[in-house]
């Protein structure tokens, strides 16, 4: 993972290379069973070089407290691009493509038996499938290569939509009793 990190930390395969502050590797247990995958940093996380302590996050933290999750053990969170685009546009495909090797390098190393995607970006270019829809497919469990894969809505789509917070509850509740049923039968929620 060290490896991987300085990589990351290096890069210079893509024009967003130009533009950061700093490239964002990941954060969390490097063994953790669940493996979260946003989309892209934006401005906070470019100004501190850590995913996810922007709006979002703070939300995405909060929905992993009410599991009984945290960074620190039970989760590593990573992103399908490691540079914050211009004005927090949409990743485009060359971007993308640049940079998902790590993405993968970090699953294999990490080695989850849960993969968690956050939003349209992630689901879209994990499956390398433009025609999944995360509202389809939001809250449902695919098998992938040995492991599960549950696709949900961003935080910053709860953050946009209220409304949305209910489903993704349900999601995640989903994701507490596998935790149990394949991890640790013994974990502990306060709201599961
Ligand atoms: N949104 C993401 O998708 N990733 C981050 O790291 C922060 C916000
Ligand atoms: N799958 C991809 O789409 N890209 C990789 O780099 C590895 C697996």
């Amino acid at each position: 993972m060290e490896d991987v990190k300085n990589r990351i930390l290096n890069c210079t395969a893509c024009n967003l290379s130009k533009t950061r502050k700093n490239a964002i590797w990941g954060e969390g247990n490097i063994n953790a069973d669940i493996l979260l995958i946003g989309e892209a940093p934006g401005a906070y996380e470019d100004s501190t070089g850590r995913p996810f302590v922007g709006k979002s996050g703070q939300l995405l933290d909060k929905i992993l407290a009410a599991c009984g999750f945290n960074r620190q053990e039970h989760v590593f969170l990573s992103n399908v691009i490691r540079c914050r685009p211009p004005q927090n546009r949409t990743p485009q495909n060359e971007e993308v493509e640049a940079c998902i090797p790590f993405l993968f390098e970090q699953i294999e190393l990490v080695n989850p038996k849960i993969i968690i995607l956050l939003g349209a970006t992630a689901l879209k270019r994990f499956f390398k499938n433009d025609n999944m829809r995360i509202t389809k497919c939001r809250g449902e469990w695919i098998e992938w290569k040995n492991r599960l894969v549950m696709p949900v809505y961003h935080p910053s789509a709860l953050l946009r939509n209220p409304g949305l917070k209910r489903e993704t509850w349900t999601d995640f509740k989903k994701v507490v009793l596998k935790y149990r049923e394949i991890v640790n039968a013994d974990h502990y929620s306060a709201h599961v």
